[in-house]
């Protein structure tokens, strides 16, 4: 799971670069780059996100006497010549030229220079970045093995480069025949000005700007170069030059594509003076409510919404990953107070093995930010072919989901960059509201507008010293009940994805069952209780832990009296709103602590340890 590009024009350095940029959020384990120069490639790899790489390029654009030592050139491949070479003859010229890079998010092989991408072929003049996942790899590197080939590292990817000798469109057809599993590939030569490229279920699109032609996993990387791009489907490969691209079929058919406007609404890649983007996106929830209340009285938005409603079914799933998971159980508790029909949530890894009754009498909702997460597609397939009516919620409208749905109700969030999903958990939910309202046939603008008035995303100065007071600890529970226990299961899975706390939510009524067993004066229970009907069994419940010697903090809408005021070690007010919209009020104060408790311990919340933006393998 990875992000490749390849970009034929100037300043192909910093082209891809800004590429790589854009694509970190797909893995910032290692990265790596190629540039095809004279009939050599220069080569640049890195350990860690991009900025390591690019400070690599830089410093070789402001002083190659000095901090050049990983640049390889020609065929010196061995890693300790990358640790050492002297590269003060390659002089960096930013002149037309072609490159590709990667940034990896580690499946096979360590996080190491050797099995950082680019790969290359026996000889050393083919090049190679992969997306995806080879998964009869061992079957074909023994067969080259056999062969008497040599491997510098342990990928898949790399088993892919040793299988191409010279690089034409016949070797590549030949080639991408042998893998099974899933792949984006762009390969470049040292004989020739072209990008080699193919797909099957990894992202690929191909876009031609007025003086460059590019490849990427994601078209937001020809933003302010094309107007237009193509998407690759599963089978396709071609090549692409300054001059023209040709894309085959799967039956190896020179075929035509249609290009795709560029149509990028939302795009805002700065942090915009904040310190990171997290806390930039959790404040940007305001302009996706406001975008959302603009675009959802568009008619376009509104036909869809009726075809969905128009869709005959008795049966409702909601289906999504972490985050988008648990925005698909606010979506179930929505539907569930209001239809009397069938309806369920799973998380997408699990979906196909619990045997749903899944028929075209099925509405299945996919909830998703990126559109590309492998569980999550694996189960809109599985729903596709048992005849369900798909309907994929997403922040990225032309996704693989969105594209393989029946409707797609866009989030209108804005790129999300930090890992942590924030606005696009709040905008989710505010969709799934709608969704909810439209097929009762009720207004949803003027509660969105009143909910625009409301939103509380707390007081700093009572939520950083909570959130001092919380780093200290090694293990921390959320509780809540009803809807509260979904807010704390989102609240407890941002806090452990970025601060390395060890935390887990549950069911106020569930902890006596069992977890009671491990409070003492050294856990820390956070209790979400925002609604009324609910208030007091959750109070009794802290209660106990507080009995016990744990630590609580109390995230509620709801006024105290003095007595169970004093039995809280921290109170943080919410700003009350309708029941409804509860969750994601309280949300916006739980992402923040989870947020400055990261900065508090040193943690960057926009990249945590060992994981990715956007999961493409299953
Ligand atoms: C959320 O903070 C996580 N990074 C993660 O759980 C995420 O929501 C999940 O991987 C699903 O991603 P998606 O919305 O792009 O499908």
């Amino acid at each position: 799971m990875c992000g490749i590009i390849g970009y034929i024009g100037d300043n192909v350095e910093q082209n891809l670069i800004a590429g790589l940029e854009k694509l970190e959020y797909r893995g910032y384990d290692s990265a790596g780059m190629v540039i095809k120069r004279e009939n050599d490639f220069e080569v640049y790899k890195s350990i860690g996100a991009v900025e390591n790489l690019k400070n690599k390029v830089t410093r070789r654009n402001c002083d190659f006497k000095e901090g050049t030592k990983n640049v390889v050139t020609n065929n010196n491949l061995d890693n300790d010549k990358m640790k050492n070479q002297d590269d003060k003859e390659t002089q960096t010229q930013s002149d037309f030229s072609l490159g590709i890079a990667h940034t990896r998010w580690a499946t096979h092989g360590k996080i190491s220079l050797e099995n950082c991408h680019p790969h290359f072929s026996s000889q050393k003049d083919v090049a190679l970045v992969h997306n995806g996942i080879i998964e009869n790899f061992e079957t074909l590197k023994n067969e080259l093995l056999k062969q008497g080939c040599n491997f510098y590292g342990e990928t898949d990817s790399e088993v892919v480069a040793k299988l191409i000798a010279k690089l034409d469109i016949n070797s590549l057809r030949r080639t991408i025949k042998k893998l099974e599993g899933s792949f984006a590939i762009v390969l470049i030569s040292k004989n020739n000005d072209n990008l080699f490229f193919a797909k099957n279920k990894s992202p690929l699109y191909v876009a031609v700007g007025e003086s460059c032609a590019m490849v990427a996993s994601d078209p937001s990387c020809f933003v302010g170069k094309a107007a237009e791009y193509y998407s690759l489907e599963d089978g396709e490969y071609g090549k692409i030059s300054l001059k023209e691209v040709v894309f085959y079929d799967k039956n190896d058919k020179i075929i035509e594509k249609k290009a795709q406007n560029l149509d990028f609404r939302y795009i805002n890649e700065e942090k915009s003076g904040y310190e990171h983007f997290m806390i930039k996106e959790i404040y940007q929830s305001r302009i996706a409510l406001e975008n959302i209340i603009k675009r959802y009285q568009e008619d376009e938005i509104k036909d869809i919404l009726k075809k969905v409603k128009q869709s005959m079914f008795d049966r409702v799933y909601f289906i999504g990953c972490g985050t988008a998971y648990h925005a698909g159980l606010i979506g179930e508790s929505f539907m569930r107070n209001s239809f009397n029909i069938d309806i369920f949530s799973s998380i997408a890894s699990e979906f196909q093995n619990k045997n749903y009754c899944i028929d075209e009498n099925s509405l299945c909702i996919f909830l998703s930010q990126s559109g590309e997460t492998a569980d999550t597609l694996s189960a809109l397939e599985y729903c596709r072919l048992k005849g369900a009516k798909i309907l994929t919620i997403t922040n990225t409208e032309y996704s693989t989901m969105a594209l393989k749905s029946d409707y797609c109700l866009p989030i209108c969030a804005g790129q999300e960059k930090s890992v942590a999903s924030t606005k696009a958990y709040f905008a989710q939910c505010i969709v799934l509201y709608i969704l909810k309202k439209y097929l009762q046939g009720k207004d949803y603008i003027e509660p969105l507008k009143n909910l625009k008035k409301q939103l509380d995303f707390g007081d700093d100065n009572i939520l950083k010293p909570l959130a001092r007071n919380l780093s200290s600890y090694d293990k921390v529970f959320f509780i809540g009940r009803g809807n509260d226990y979904i807010t704390a299961k989102e609240a407890s899975l941002k806090l452990k994805e970025i601060t390395y706390i060890f935390s887990s939510a549950l069911a106020s009524g569930e902890l006596k069952h069992g977890t009671l067993a491990l409070i003492d004066e050294n856990v820390l229970v956070v209790v979400v209780a925002t609604d009324e009907k609910l208030f007091n069994k959750t109070l009794n419940n802290a209660y106990e832990i507080k009995t016990r010697g744990g630590k609580l903090a109390l995230f509620t809408s709801i006024p105290l009296d003095e007595i169970a005021r004093e039995k809280f070690d921290y109170v943080v007010k919410i700003n009350q709103t309708i029941q409804e919209f509860m969750p994601i009020q309280t949300i916006l104060q739980l992402q923040k602590i989870a947020y400055f408790t990261a900065v508090i311990k040193g943690i960057n919340p926009d990249k945590p340890r060992n994981l990715a933006k956007s999961v493409t393998v299953e």
